[in-house]
């Protein structure tokens, strides 16, 4: 049957590949993206998503109660999926206000609206982080559903601070909602301020690899692609109030990540170039995805090893992409868009 699915952050890394992922398993559903188009937001990422008529593209900010309330009463959607938020833990340490007004206060805002407008079913993505970190000589330890929540940086305890919202709405009020705690993403459209893309782009123009402190930090590293399954499953599935953990046993240092890519793009270890450290940096995350692989059938499709050679060639074979942010230019792209004609 078909449905009106509403994808906030769609012009971000991960709900762009989940706006490509739905249009193409559900060539009959309707796709709305809301996305403020921060600096993170690329529309350019969309453009193919543009040219079908099944697609919708709304700059909004998810903290806007009347402009999202008014889109939703004229489209009624079946679900919400909220992927939009301040993601980069960096940015975080410098400027936590933002990341409380959007991934906090934003996701409030939408939960409020969907209850007013009785919309069926929503969506939290989120993150791993919430739990905080795993020491590195325990490989035993992994997060669970269960594993308390203990953020460790502005980002990830505003993560949790929705969880905890999305959480007591759903008892509160019975809101239809479920979450997704996924482990680290790499693939196509992933912004050149993180780890993997950010190393590739470096690389590639023999500029120095920023490593943090020692570069033993472990990440869990899932393609953005097995996220987005786990994510349609999640909501094609009846059961609500359920939180999911989504991660593929895939822990890489981040040295190792960095010396794979050097060696992938042909470049010398030389260029690794040890810096300060995060404040706070978390050691190591690990997740356990045995629930949702026993309710809802999931396991983690692409191999670390097929899924960095796919990435790192999407990245060779899009320099357009990258190049246009690293230029600033690609946020003219909404102007030359939609300029004029709203
Ligand atoms: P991203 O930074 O690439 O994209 C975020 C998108 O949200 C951008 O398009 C931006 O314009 C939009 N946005 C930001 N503030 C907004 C606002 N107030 N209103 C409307 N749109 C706004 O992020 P991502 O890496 O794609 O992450 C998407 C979601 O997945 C986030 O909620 C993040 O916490 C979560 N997550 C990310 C990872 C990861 O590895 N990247 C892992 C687990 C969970
Ligand atoms: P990042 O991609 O920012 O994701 P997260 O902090 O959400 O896990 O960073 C991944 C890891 O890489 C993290 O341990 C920090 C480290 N890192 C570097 O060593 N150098 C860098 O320039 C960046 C951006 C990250």
């Amino acid at each position: 049957m078909s449905k009106t699915l509403v994808i906030t952050g769609g012009a971000g890394f991960i709900g762009s590949n989940f706006v490509y992922y739905i249009l193409k398993k559900y060539p009959d559903y309707c796709v709305v993206c809301v996305d403020a188009l921060t600096y993170a937001g690329n529309l350019s990422t969309l453009k193919e998503a543009l040219k079908n008529p099944n697609f919708r593209f709304e700059k909004l900010n998810i903290c806007d109660y009347a402009g999202v309330k008014n889109l939703f009463e004229e489209i009624k959607p079946d679900i919400v999926i909220n992927f939009a938020a301040e993601s980069h833990v960096d940015r975080s340490i410098t400027t936590p206000g933002i990341f409380v007004d959007t991934n906090i206060k934003g996701t409030q805002n939408l939960m409020d609206i969907c209850r007013e407008l009785e919309i069926p079913r929503f969506h939290q993505v989120s993150t791993d982080e919430v739990y905080g970190d795993l020491p590195l000589d325990r490989p035993d330890l992994f997060f669970t559903e269960n594993t308390p929540i203990h953020a460790s940086s502005p980002y990830s305890a505003s993560k949790a601070g929705a969880d905890l919202l999305v959480l007591a709405y759903c008892r509160t009020f019975n809101f239809p909602a479920t979450i997704s705690r996924c482990s680290n993403n790499y693939g196509p459209f992933h912004f050149p301020e993180k780890l993997i893309p950010l190393m590739i782009t470096h690389a590639l123009a023999d500029e120095p690899l920023p490593v943090y402190g020692d570069g033993k930090n472990v990440r869990d590293w899932l393609y953005v692609e097995d996220h987005c399954k786990a994510i349609d499953l999640i909501i094609h599935d009846d059961r609500l109030g359920e939180v999911y953990n989504v991660g593929g046993h895939n822990e890489m240092s981040n040295l190792d990540i960095v010396k794979l890519i050097l060696q992938k793009l042909n470049k010398p270890e030389s260029l690794i170039t040890f810096v300060e450290d995060r404040k706070g940096h978390d050691r190591r995350y690990a997740i356990d995805p045995t629930k949702i692989h026993d309710t809802l059938g999931w396991s983690p499709e692409t191999k670390f090893k097929d899924g960095i050679e796919t990435t790192i060639d999407w990245y060779l074979s899009h320099e357009d992409w990258w190049r246009e942010i690293l230029s600033g230019n690609y946020q003219n792209y909404y102007e030359k868009m939609y300029g004029g004609k709203i």
